[in-house]
């Protein structure tokens, strides 16, 4: 069976329409070119019947992907309003719709699903049956192309899912002799370099352990984001609806979201309870507050991009002002990760360098071949690595939980991965970074235009310190005699940190 969609609905007259039957029929027996304008050879809507009774005029109508019915039943409405007023005095007042099905093919079991306007899914025969509860309006706004279109995802995403994730291998270092073997982060604690902080997935840096990040931030910097004439900007770190509505996180990311609620009021009368309450029993009253904020207005920082573009939407740009290049390094970003006990390579809350750029889509390419070169002289000539890069499922696709890769070349994730000998050596590489082209994914999310008119594209590429850390204390220890000179150079001395008793 192939994909069909049918629709039982009514047009709404202002009077009984009996007298304009023949009108009426004449138009639909002609209507067959309206039903099939843009549709392949013999694949437009059909009318499977069609009567007139009281103030009504029903229509059975079906199709297949082209000319759905949905489109079908306003272009035949556009034909026949006319006529009944004309000739009859008619008028048409609008859809009502008595039954909306979509049928899809799929081995794939879907029926447990809660979409909104479906109320029933039945899965029989391979085919999925979808009952759909809609009116005029949500025709109008396509909800029945959406359901479809999401109801395909999942199939695809179900069937291919795990084949499409993309991984191809485009340049590997030598393979290297590794002085440690141990984990990392064990070693940190137990030199008092960093203590687990007081919520879940976060460390307290001591002053060695800062000094460490900071000169993996100063080598950015200086070896990379300057040459490269990178400027620094403050990106906001609470990022609403609106921004992720319009990156494109809201179609996935809510697992992994640390959610913000503001408080209903900031009256402090109408928190004295609260407070007295935690006067009294020294317990924080979380029920009562939950009752006192108002609901998420959205997350803390996740990708870090996407609260940026705010800064362009809705302008257009000077073509001398491209390629735009900045980076942010202003503060934490939040995922909450999966449970277990992590190291330092995986956490709740996290410190990372965003880059960002935008320009015309050779520009944007060429930045991106700029500072895959510049981390390669890093990684090569100071910090020692072994590491490797790879082309990978675009990180957005991953984020908006799609799978597979990008319909526009040029467009996609380059993944940097390191061994960590501790993990053995048929241990999973860490991935300790990414240099991305996004294509116009954010220009044209955020409304950003070119005075040339030319398209425009971004690319963003994440330093996540915690990664480039875990990587290179994992191949090189803790102790500096070990490291490269080319990093104890820059670094200076270690401070020394604190003991306890
Ligand atoms: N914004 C990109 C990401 O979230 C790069 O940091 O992976
Ligand atoms: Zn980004």
């Amino acid at each position: 069976m192939d994909l069909e969609f049918k629709l039982n609905a009514s047009l709404k007259t202002s009077a009984d329409a009996s007298n304009a039957k023949d009108v009426i029929s004449q138009i639909l027996k002609s209507s067959s070119d309206i039903l099939s304008k843009g549709a392949p050879e013999g694949q437009g809507a059909k009318i499977d019947s069609w009567s007139i009774d009281d103030n009504k005029i029903n229509l059975e109508l079906s199709s297949g992907r082209y000319v759905r019915v949905h489109d079908a039943i306003f272009r035949l409405k556009k034909k026949i309003t006319p006529e009944l007023g004309k000739q009859f005095r008619i008028g048409v007042r609008g859809i009502e719709i008595n039954s909306f099905n979509i049928n899809v093919p799929s081995t794939t079991d879907l029926s447990h699903l809660k979409i909104p306007f479906v109320s029933s899914i039945v899965h029989e025969n391979d085919v999925l049956y979808l009952d759909l509860n809609v009116t005029e309006s949500e025709l109008q706004n396509r909800i029945p192309d959406r359901i479809l279109n999401l109801i395909e995802d999942k199939i695809n995403a179900l069937t291919y899912g795990g084949k499409a994730e993309h991984w191809d291998l485009l340049w590997q270092s030598d393979k290297k002799e590794h002085q440690f073997n141990k984990d990392p982060t064990q070693e940190l604690v137990k030199q008092g370099w960093i203590k687990r902080g007081a919520s879940r997935g976060q460390w307290i840096h001591g002053p060695e352990s800062t000094k460490f990040f900071r000169t993996l931030e100063k080598i950015v910097i200086e070896e990379l984001l300057e040459p490269l004439g990178y400027k620094e900007m403050i990106f906001p770190k609470l990022v609403p609806w609106e921004v992720w509505k319009r990156s494109g996180h809201a179609k996935g990311v809510y697992p992994e979201i640390y959610y913000v609620c503001p408080p209903k009021t900031r009256d402090p009368e109408y928190w004295e309870e609260v407070s007295d309450y935690y006067k009294v029993t020294h317990e924080v009253p979380v029920d009562k507050i939950k009752d006192k904020i108002g609901d998420p207005i959205g997350g803390l920082c996740y990708a870090q991009c996407p609260p940026f573009w705010v800064f362009l939407q809705g302008e257009t740009i000077a073509n001398d002002q491209f390629p735009i290049k900045v980076f942010d390094k202003s503060g934490t970003s939040h995922r909450y990760e999966s449970g277990g006990i992590h190291g330092m390579e995986r956490v709740d809350e996290f410190h990372r360098i965003e880059i960002l750029w935008t320009g015309t889509p050779e520009q944007v390419v060429s930045d991106s071949k700029e500072l895959q070169e510049r981390f390669k002289h890093i990684f090569n000539n100071i910090l020692d690595l072994e590491w490797r890069m790879a082309w990978v499922t675009p990180w957005f696709m991953a984020q908006e939980g799609l799978a597979g890769t990008s319909q526009q070349t040029d467009v996609g994730t380059i993944d940097y991965e390191a061994p960590l000998p501790y993990r053995g050596e048929d241990g999973e590489w860490l991935e300790f970074q990414n240099v991305s082209v996004n294509g116009n994914k954010y220009p044209s999310g955020f409304n950003v235009k070119s005075q040339s008119g030319e398209e425009l594209w971004s690319g963003c590429s994440g330093v996540g310190l915690e990664r480039w850390a875990s990587a290179f204390l994992a191949q090189k220890g803790l102790d500096p005699e070990n490291w490269p000179d080319e990093f104890r150079k820059r670094m200076g001395e270690l401070p020394k940190g604190f003991s306890f008793l």
